[in-house]
Parts: structure tokens; C-alpha cells; sequence
């Protein structure tokens, strides 16, 4: 016997945002409180979860300190994720693999910093995501997750008019 189906709002998939935390970050609430605040990344993980979810997209989290994890994350959202919000940690000054691997992606990229990199020492003034990306969200602390949740969910809206 077939059952009849009954249409509920949440068997529509929800889009999906990915945030990417870089090497590092897993230590946030203990490592320097001085320059990246005292809350911790399951805190910003939460903040930036809840707008998303307000604004009707899902989130899905990962943070790796090796490269080829984030790298391998990037691929795995080509033609799934709508948007992809990235917080590399010192990966952002130098890993030319992360900037090609976002380079392949083809929806909107909002690149993310608690903290001002150019505000501090020179070898953080580059940034080898800012090229890549729609814009950058920098020296905000936390409250810059749920700023940068926004930015890349106009940014999708826009592409997909
Ligand atoms: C950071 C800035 C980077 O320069 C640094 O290496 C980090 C954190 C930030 O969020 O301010 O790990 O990305």
C-alpha cells in the first residue's frame, strides 16, 4: 500500500552556508583573549548557526588545522552549498591551494577575521582569500560571525536572481 504523503515546509532542503575555521581556531576562548576575545568557536559556531537559521539557510560547520582538510571541504560544497564563509587563520596570509581550491567554487565567499590582520605585523597584510572574495568582515570579534552570515546571504540572493 502506497501512504499518502502528507507536504510538510520542512521537506523543502534548505540552502546551506559553509563556515570554514583554519588552523588554530579550535583554541579560541584561551589562545591570546587579548586580540581574539574570550568567547569560545562553538560560541561564534552558535551565533552564526542562529542567523542563518533565522534567515531560513542551514549551517554547516568545519574546523581543521591541517590544509588539505579545508581544501577537501571546499571541493565537497562545488554544486551543493550556496555560500561559503571562511575564517582560514594564518592559512589566509599564505596557502595559495586554499585560494585556487575557493577559486573553484562558484558561489559567493566572504572571508572573516576576529581581528584586523593589517592592523598587526606586515606578514599578515596579505591576504590570498580577499581576492576571492565578495567582501571581508575584519576586527569586528564575534560579532562579525552573524555580519558575515549576512553578507553571504545577500550575495547568494543576488547571484540567484
Ligand atoms: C585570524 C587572523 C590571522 O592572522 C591569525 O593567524 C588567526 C586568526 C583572526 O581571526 O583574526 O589565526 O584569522
Amino acid at each position: 500500500m502506497i501512504c499518502p504523503h502528507v507536504w510538510q515546509p520542512s521537506d523543502v532542503a534548505r540552502p546551506v552556508i559553509l563556515l570554514l575555521s583554519g588552523p588554530n581556531l579550535n583554541l579560541l576562548g584561551d589562545r591570546q583573549p587579548e586580540i581574539y576575545g574570550s568567547e569560545t568557536l562553538l560560541e561564534h559556531v552558535a551565533a552564526a548557526r542562529e542567523r542563518a537559521q533565522q534567515k531560513g539557510f542551514d549551517l554547516e560547520h568545519v574546523q581543521s588545522n591541517h590544509e588539505g582538510d579545508l581544501i577537501d571541504a571546499i571541493h565537497g560544497a562545488r554544486g551543493r552549498v550556496s555560500s561559503i564563509v571562511i575564517n582560514a587563520g594564518a592559512l589566509t596570509h599564505y596557502s595559495w591551494s586554499l585560494h585556487d581550491a575557493l577559486t573553484a567554487y562558484e558561489g559567493p565567499v566572504v572571508e572573516l577575521h576576529l581581528s584586523d590582520p593589517k592592523e598587526r605585523e606586515p606578514w599578515r597584510h596579505l591576504s590570498v582569500i580577499e581576492p576571492v572574495a565578495v567582501a571581508s568582515v575584519v576586527g569586528k570579534g564575534g560579532s562579525g560571525y552573524p555580519e558575515a552570515i549576512d553578507i553571504a546571504i545577500d550575495a547568494f540572493s543576488k547571484s540567484d536572481d
